[in-house]
């Protein structure tokens, strides 16, 4: 049983990417809160069985981040029907291996406004709903940290994502609106342990983490909670790196 956050029940909270993964485990988490989510992805099929398993009536709508039109008019329609957004979650995003010799110019800009423009397109049109007390979470990596080959693109988006956050927290800040990154471990969702996680890296997780066992999704799902609850209002312009103490080691 989780914690309960009694000042995000009837909050507005939007997800992207909430189909899958981690997004997944938040519209679970903030739906337990008693908040009103809404979240976007591209995979119907996912964001249908999200909602299915979910009587607290999550909303869902198709919105592709790479286009503006759509992000514009999705989060236009959560303000109206709404009122307001309390919570922004910039959650989606792609982590392909991709040699750099390989890598041609259409797959890193679309890697890039996947992963990090289209973070500014969903802040750009929701902060103007936002009231005071509201919270943006964006989402980066413990790839920035620790630097993989062959991800180039992907950690240079998730540089970006704290660099960007750290500015608009300024920015935002005289409106009472905290901006936060959450960058996450090695996280066991089921696309990571179908595509990337093999035995031997969970035997170096295991050696590498200060505390051995695997990070699940629902993990992730609990710092967002708290990123976004009032409980955390001393807290902005910060990443929190939900790592285990990976990186400590
Ligand atoms: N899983 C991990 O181990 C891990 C580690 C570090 C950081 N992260 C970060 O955490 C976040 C969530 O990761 P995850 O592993 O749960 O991802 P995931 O791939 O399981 O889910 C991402 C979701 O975003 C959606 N999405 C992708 N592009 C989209 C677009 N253009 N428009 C709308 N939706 C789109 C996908 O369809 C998918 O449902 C990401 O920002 C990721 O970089 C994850």
């Amino acid at each position: 049983m989780e914690a309960t956050f009694h000042d995000l029940k009837d909050k507005v909270v939007i997800i992207s990417g909430g189909a899958n993964g981690i997004g997944a485990s938040m519209v679970k988490a903030f739906t337990a809160q008693g908040a009103q989510v809404c979240f976007c992805d591209v995979d119907v099929v996912a964001a249908e069985s999200v909602c299915a398993g979910n009587d607290r009536q999550p909303l869902f709508r198709k919105v592709d981040l790479l286009k503006e039109r759509q992000v514009n008019s999705w989060i236009a329609a959560v303000a109206k029907t709404h009122g307001r957004i309390d919570v922004l979650i910039n959650n989606a995003a792609c982590d392909p291996r991709i040699p750099l010799n390989d890598m041609s110019v259409h797959d890193w800009d679309t890697l890039i406004a996947r992963n990090l423009r289209s973070c500014f397109l969903t802040s750009r049109a929701a902060n103007e709903h936002m009231p005071k007390g509201s919270s943006i979470i964006n989402f980066s990596s413990i790839t920035f940290h620790n630097a993989p080959p062959e991800m180039t693109a992907y950690v240079a988006s998730k540089g970006g994502i704290i660099s960007f956050t750290r500015s608009l927290a300024r920015e935002l800040g005289p409106k009472g609106i905290r901006v936060n990154t959450i960058s996450p471990g090695w996280i066991m969702t089921d696309r990571q342990l179908k595509q990337f996680v093999t035995p031997k890296i969970k035997r170096m997780l295991r050696e590498r983490q200060c505390i051995a066992t695997l990070l699940q999704p629902r993990e992730i799902a609990n710092v967002a909670v708290f990123l976004a609850s009032s409980l955390s209002s001393a807290v902005t312009g910060q990443e929190i790196l939900a790592d285990r103490g990976w990186q400590h080691s």
